[in-house]
């Protein structure tokens, strides 16, 4: 695993001001873990009351519109979610791809628009399981990456790739172990021939998909597993912090 794992909790569409004490009991048991670094992408509505509460961990959003500002009813810039307390935006998840139809070209311009107003950003890919079933995750996952990622001047610490395969998330379902580490050696591959063997290395790769506590150790102990993106598991305090406790004591091991 990573030198520190990095454990995010991806709230989607949940939660109102009730849920900020959950952030609240992250936040604090965050501070005994520090081995781990811990970071909540609660929706828009929520990230500046999250900052506020929770001074420790990471916050960040679920998604942004390109543009720097403009005619785009309902939409949130990357500058907006910046001045709202957002350190980090997550792009790409296969949510928005399937329920707004984002291709690679559009998360790739979101992406960017993140660095551009001075934050970091996780970008997600993963195949469907067709895909997979046909033999064709690992290519399917190559060329969402080299279309979606930022490339250029990028500083390798601002960008965190996050493998989740669609037919894992929310399903309870895993890949295998030797599928992750196959995968995440495959985009370890991708990610130097991208940004160059020194740039390329040092970009983490998080796991996400029906992560647990239970399992959390087996996914985490893949190779080049440098992390989580958690769903459902990060809703309560409990559940979010099992997982943290887990990477924390990998570290230790
Ligand atoms: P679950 O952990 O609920 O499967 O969700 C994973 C995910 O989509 C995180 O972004």
């Amino acid at each position: 695993m990573a030198v520190r794992p990095y454990i995010v909790g991806n709230w989607k569409m949940n939660g109102t001001r009730s849920m900020l004490s959950e952030a609240r009991s992250i936040d604090r048991a965050a501070e005994r873990l520090i081995k781990v670094e811990v970071a909540l992408a609660p929706p828009f509505t929520l990230i500046h009351a999250t900052r506020k509460e929770a001074g420790l961990i990471g916050v960040g959003a679920q998604d942004c519109h390109a543009a720097e500002g403009g005619a785009h009813t309902g939409d949130i810039s990357a500058a907006m979610l910046k001045d709202s307390g957002a350190g980090f935006v997550i792009v790409g998840h296969s949510e928005r791809r399937a329920n707004h139809g984002e291709k690679d070209a559009d998360v790739k311009a979101k992406a960017l628009s993140v660095l551009a107003a001075g934050m970091s950003v996780i970008v997600c890919v993963g195949e469907t399981e067709d895909q997979r079933d046909v033999g064709k995750a690992e290519s399917v996952v190559a060329r969402q990456l080299k279309a979606s990622l930022p490339e250029g001047e990028v500083v390798a610490e601002k960008v965190t790739v996050a493998y989740e395969p669609v037919w894992a998330i929310g399903t309870g379902r895993t890949p295998t172990v030797d599928d992750v580490s196959a995968m995440h050696r495959s985009i370890r591959q991708v990610l130097i021939g991208f940004y160059g063997e020194e740039a390329g290395a040092k970009v983490r790769i998080l796991y996400g998909g029906s992560v647990k506590a239970e399992n959390a150790a087996e996914l985490l102990g893949a190779d080049d597993v440098g992390g989580a993106l958690v769903g459902g598991a990060s809703l309560t305090a409990d559940g979010f912090l099992g997982i943290v406790a887990v990477a924390a004591e990998m570290q230790e091991s």
